[in-house]
């Protein structure tokens, strides 16, 4: 059987290895880039390592070889379509669906009977059925009866030591025997694979576990905005809670949300709602409760400048790191890009220092890192830490501090201890410490 991937970012590649250790897979993308390195068995994720050796496996054993189009000879050896493409907002916070659109034509053009097509981009409830479903059937075939159709929603975590075998998967089927074929084929890469009534079902799954998430972030942001004014340490209060052995869980305080899911995917569950004149008022309060998170942290260097006697427009300051997440070289929806972006508007000077994102295209700028954190400090007024990556652990601060005209280290992740950083001579200021 060979399975056919369409979208091979951080979940369609993972997924295209995993499943290359019982089948043959073809994997489909419109970057030609990541389409060569894939075929030379380079593996462009850089937050997944451990995968490195398995892509070269599949490469090299013929198991994996990777196309920009899902053509004839992908209609001869393909049975199974798995979409994960990515599922974005646009400028009002509306959901994209063109790229699952794009790829259903695709595979209607293909498509066999007996196939099995499986969405796996995150989508609001009733995408599967009201937007893929149509344009497979635009083949002539019917979904339940000449082809299978699924979802199941992908909760791969970049970066965390979770692979994609021992996290759960939910599978939700278009009929009962949809369901079951791809929940069959789940279980052979996955220990555990849950079944659930249908497909809607399993996108509602991924919408309540990300906003889910979304709301608890930002009841611990509006909390730390009154430990701020308390003079509470919010995380120290957390650490605390945490000791309790049920009905709490910790959720920590930043500069702000990013990434894929959070301040992304909630979005597709507010717009479905109103459809239905459904408003979440929750969700939605949460996810502006999380968006303004740089604003409030802004004004928390400010403060810190203002102290110094330093007006934010004239003051040099230094980001650390730019993605939305540690140790990943992933900007998307960054709080950090988002901070950058504050600053410039203010009118101040910014340098960003990440190692893993030595340059990137932001709003039709090329920006680059900082190759040298200890020259770029040289008479800076202010360190931001935007994204908690291990390897700030190791700079040497007592150095850094030397070369700055006022000291203040802006902790937007409270990676730090407060000690740690005064005892070079720092102001250091976290997010709801106090
Ligand atoms: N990244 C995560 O942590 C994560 C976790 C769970 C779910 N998801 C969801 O999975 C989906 C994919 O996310 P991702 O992080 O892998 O995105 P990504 O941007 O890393 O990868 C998507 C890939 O799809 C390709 N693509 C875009 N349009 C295409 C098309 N028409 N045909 C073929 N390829 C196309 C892109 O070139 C890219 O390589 C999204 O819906 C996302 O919300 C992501």
């Amino acid at each position: 059987m060979t399975v056919c991937i369409i979208g091979l970012g951080y979940v369609g590649l993972p997924m295209a290895i995993a499943f290359s250790k019982k089948y043959k897979v073809i994997g489909i993308d419109i970057d030609k880039n990541k389409i060569n390195s894939i075929n030379k068995g380079h593996n462009y994720l850089i937050e997944a390592k451990y995968l490195d050796q398995e892509l070269k496996n599949a490469v090299e054993s013929g198991k994996l070889r990777a196309t920009l189009k899902i053509d004839e000879n992908v209609k001869e050896e393909a049975s199974t379509y798995i979409i994960s493409v990515p599922t974005p907002i646009d400028e009002k916070k509306r959901p994209i669906l063109t790229p699952i659109i794009s790829v259903g034509r695709e595979i209607a053009k293909v498509i066999k009977k007996g196939d099995l097509v499986i969405l796996e981009s995150t989508t609001y409830p009733g995408t599967t059925r009201e937007v893929l479903k149509p344009i497979l059937e635009e083949s002539g075939l019917t979904a339940g009866k000449d082809f299978h159709l699924a979802y199941s929603p992908e909760r791969i975590d970049p970066g965390s030591k979770w692979k994609i075998e021992d996290i759960p998967k939910i599978v939700g089927g278009y009929t009962k025997e949809c369901g079951k074929k791809a929940a069959r084929l789940y279980q052979q890469i996955i220990k555990k694979v849950v079944l659930v009534r249908d497909e809607k079902t399993a996108e509602a799954v991924k919408m309540l576990e990300n906003a889910f998430r979304a709301i608890n972030i930002a009841y611990i942001n509006e909390f730390a905005q009154y430990c701020q004014i308390e003079g509470i340490d919010a995380k120290e209060v957390i650490q605390a809670a945490s000791t309790k052995p049920y009905g709490f869980m910790p959720f920590w305080p930043s500069l702000g949300v990013g990434g894929h899911c959070i301040p992304v995917d909630p979005w597709y569950l507010i717009e479905r709602g109103r459809i239905f004149e459904y408003y979440f008022d929750l969700v939605s309060l949460a996810m502006r409760i999380n968006d303004e998170m740089p604003y409030f942290t802004l004004n928390l260097l400010r403060d810190a400048l203002d102290e110094e006697k330093v007006p934010l427009r004239d003051a040099k300051i230094i980001l650390l790191g730019i993605s939305y997440k540690k140790n990943t070289a992933d900007p998307r929806e960054s709080p950090s890009l988002r901070f950058y972006e504050l600053l410039k508007m203010k009118k101040a000077r910014v340098l960003y220092y990440d190692p893993y994102i030595p340059s990137l295209h932001f709003k039709g700028e090329s920006i680059k890192s900082e190759s040298n954190l200890e020259k770029a400090v040289e008479n800076a007024h202010a360190l931001v830490l935007g994204t908690d990556h291990e390897i700030f652990k190791v700079i040497n601060f007592k150095k850094i501090a030397e070369k700055m005209a006022t000291k203040i280290f802006l902790d937007g992740k409270n990676m730090f201890n407060k000690e740690d950083l005064e005892k070079f001579g720092f102001k250091y200021v976290g997010v709801g410490r106090g």
